[in-house]
């Protein structure tokens, strides 16, 4: 898409948005299972993406689509109730243009969640993992293109792509809410198969603790324009070949919902302590 347009879309959906919603320190992202965390905000109103000028329509099981945003804790909260992959056919500038809409929104502090794939041995489904790092496997980057200069610098550094504190934070918190928070890298396969037992062994060797589908790109455009980023996966399964059974979509909904309250526990105790 030509910048120009790009940057008129991203500032439509925005001026929209903050005059139905209103403006966010703090952006959460809900992954599968995770969308009635919504309830949790105080005068929430929100938007359907159908509604937001430009903005694409979520079509994932799993994922609403609507964009709510209200006051959690005393902070102003924006959550995405659905979001939008690649494997959707949307190009990733359609993927991010949330992202981007959320920087003009004020956003400073992003929270990711996704439903992923366990590459790591020693994790369990139902397991919540902390994103320490991220691998991108897909070849692709949402950063291809012009430069957006008005948001970030054109070669952004990716050595926090986390950010520690929030880690540190957050390692905290599930300590005194005696979650068993594991740790580790997520792998970003494009989708939407499922990968190969080969992929995943090679996946392994990599690094990758978790394997999914999502939040790679998200990732990488926060940091550009320097928001702090959290990443928060919930391990709905093994990945594929580590059992002797197929994967399923229903497996990684059913497994999302069985842990959805203490995933939610965690992040609201993030966001308390922001
Ligand atoms: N692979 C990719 N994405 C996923 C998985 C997986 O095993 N589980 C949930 N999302």
């Amino acid at each position: 898409m030509e910048l120009q347009v790009y940057m008129e879309k991203i500032h439509t959906a925005a001026k929209m948005i903050e005059e139905r919603c209103g403006t966010a320190e703090v952006a959460v992202i809900l992954g599968s299972g995770l969308g009635d965390y919504i309830n949790a905000l105080e005068d929430a109103t929100s938007v359907s993406y159908e509604d937001i000028p430009g903005f694409p329509v979520s079509t994932a099981p799993g994922h609403e689509g609507r964009w709510f945003c209200g006051t959690l804790h005393g902070k102003r909260v924006c959550m995405m109730q659905g979001r939008f992959h690649s494997y959707e056919g949307y190009g990733l500038d359609e993927v991010t243009l949330p992202i981007r809409v959320m920087k003009l929104l004020g956003v400073k502090t992003l929270i990711v969640t996704n439903a992923a794939g366990g590459v790591n041995a020693d994790f369990t489904p139902g397991d919540l993992m902390l994103i320490n790092d991220f691998i991108n496997l897909s070849g692709k980057n949402p950063l291809t293109g012009p430069n957006l200069g008005d948001f970030g610098v054109r070669f952004p550094d990716m050595t926090y792509a986390y950010n520690p504190e929030l880690k540190q934070k957050t390692r905290e918190i599930a300590k005194s809410l005696n979650i068993d928070l594991k740790e580790g890298v997520y792998c970003w396969f494009n989708g939407p198969t499922y990968e190969t037992p080969a992929e995943i062994r090679m996946a392994r060797v990599l690094g990758a603790d978790a394997v999914g589908m999502s939040t790679v790109p998200e990732t990488i455009v926060a940091r550009h324009s320097g928001m702090n980023v959290l990443g928060i996966s919930c391990i709905t399964n093994m990945a594929a070949g580590m059992l002797d059974q197929p994967l399923s979509h229903i497996e990684v909904m059913e497994t999302g919902i069985r842990v959805k309250n203490v995933f939610r526990a965690l992040i609201d105790g993030v966001i308390e302590n922001l």
